[in-house]
């Protein structure tokens, strides 16, 4: 059995698998020379041989247990026609939303825009490398893609003003969302992703009165889907208040934590396999910290399934260096 299933399938406590978010990323120089010669990301996403190499890079280097294929979530508003592009020192930054014209995509139309990713994963979920190994597919949750292709760049702390005033606009966008979600889903699952996560970078945006519409109900029906397919289906909703909440309700099969919230309180609350919770800040420190630090999430976690993960994305300016201990500390323990 592969590792991220023997934790969220079997529940197997006496494993800890790691992977880590952006593990395929600017960290590692042998991306960045790659990113270098390649300026456009979406196009990069694109090229299957290079994104199938790229997501291959950090487990040439460490004993990670899992690929995540190098995509990004916003493939999915690019596959429906919205201009999207990637400017350096900025972030995402999306053209105004025509909802006619995304409305009048079909799946064919779709598939075709986005068909490198789905190559791409197909090239490595079937790399000899992989046999002992999970290969993760995700998708950003429909409200996390809402708040972009409404707000049109990263939000960082509020909502474009009147982000709300239009509901039959937002009601329209979030169906359109999911039908074609699920087709993202099970192109990646097709072709050899075996877990999948979800990815709800925003959900802490919100107000708790707002979660229910936004969140818990399009990210249940996602996870239903995934769940029928027969993949397991690990769900990210940052920063959101309540995690015990949004498991009662969602019930994906494995939790991701952020930074903020107290692993001890969450074990207390949560009863599925955990994965994540590490501050990727505390990779930028020295050995000794980032022992202590790795040890008190394994330790508070010892008894429970329990995948190693940052509390987001691993920092542009991490050494390699730290990871191979992070990976050590994770893999002795
Ligand atoms: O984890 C991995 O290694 C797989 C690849 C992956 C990327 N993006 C590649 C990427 C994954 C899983 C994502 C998800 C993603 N993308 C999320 C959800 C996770 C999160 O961070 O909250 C979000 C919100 C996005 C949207 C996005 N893409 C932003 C906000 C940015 C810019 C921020 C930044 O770090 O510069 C991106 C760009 C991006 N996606 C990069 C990578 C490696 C950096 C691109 C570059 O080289 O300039």
């Amino acid at each position: 059995m592969k590792p991220l299933h023997k934790v969220i399938i079997n529940k197997v406590t006496s494993v800890n698998p790691i992977w880590i978010m952006r593990q395929a990323g600017r960290y590692l120089h042998e991306f960045r020379e790659i990113r270098k010669k390649n300026p456009n990301f979406i196009e990069l996403c694109l090229n299957d041989n290079l994104s199938s190499q790229i997501t291959l890079q950090p487990l040439k280097r460490f004993d990670l247990d899992a690929a995540i294929i190098f995509s990004d979530i916003l493939m999915l508003p690019y596959g429906l026609g919205q201009k999207v592009e990637f400017e350096k020192n900025f972030g995402p930054k999306l053209g105004k939303l025509n909802l006619n014209d995304v409305a009048s995509v079909d799946e064919v139309d779709f598939v075709e825009k986005i068909y490198p990713v789905y190559k791409a994963i197909k090239k490595v979920s079937s790399d000899p490398s992989l046999k002992n190994k999970n290969t993760i597919g995700f998708v950003g949750a429909p409200w996390t893609l809402l708040v972009y292709m409404i707000n049109q760049q990263s939000p960082k702390k509020n909502l474009k003003e009147n982000f709300f005033k239009d509901k039959f606009i937002i009601n329209r966008i979030l169906l359109i969302l999911e039908k074609f979600l699920k087709v993202h889903i099970k192109n990646q699952i097709d072709n050899g992703s075996n877990v999948i996560q979800i990815f709800d970078s925003w959900a802490g945006l919100l107000e708790e009165k707002d979660l229910p519409n936004y969140v818990y109900a399009p990210t249940l029906n996602l996870v239903n889907y995934v769940k029928s397919l027969n993949v397991p289906v690990i769900c990210f909703p940052r920063e959101i208040k309540n995690y015990k909440e949004f498991c009662d309700i969602v019930k994906p099969d494995a939790i991701s934590i952020d930074y903020n919230v107290d692993p001890k309180k969450i074990l207390r609350d949560i009863k599925i396999p955990i994965q994540g919770g590490l501050d990727p800040k505390i990779l930028l420190t020295d050995k000794d910290k980032l022992k202590k630090e790795a040890s008190k999430y394994l330790e508070i976690f010892k008894d429970h399934p329990y995948i190693f993960n940052l509390g987001h994305g691993i920092l542009p300016e991490t050494k390699p260096e730290m990871v191979e201990n992070l990976i050590k500390i994770v893999k002795n323990y």
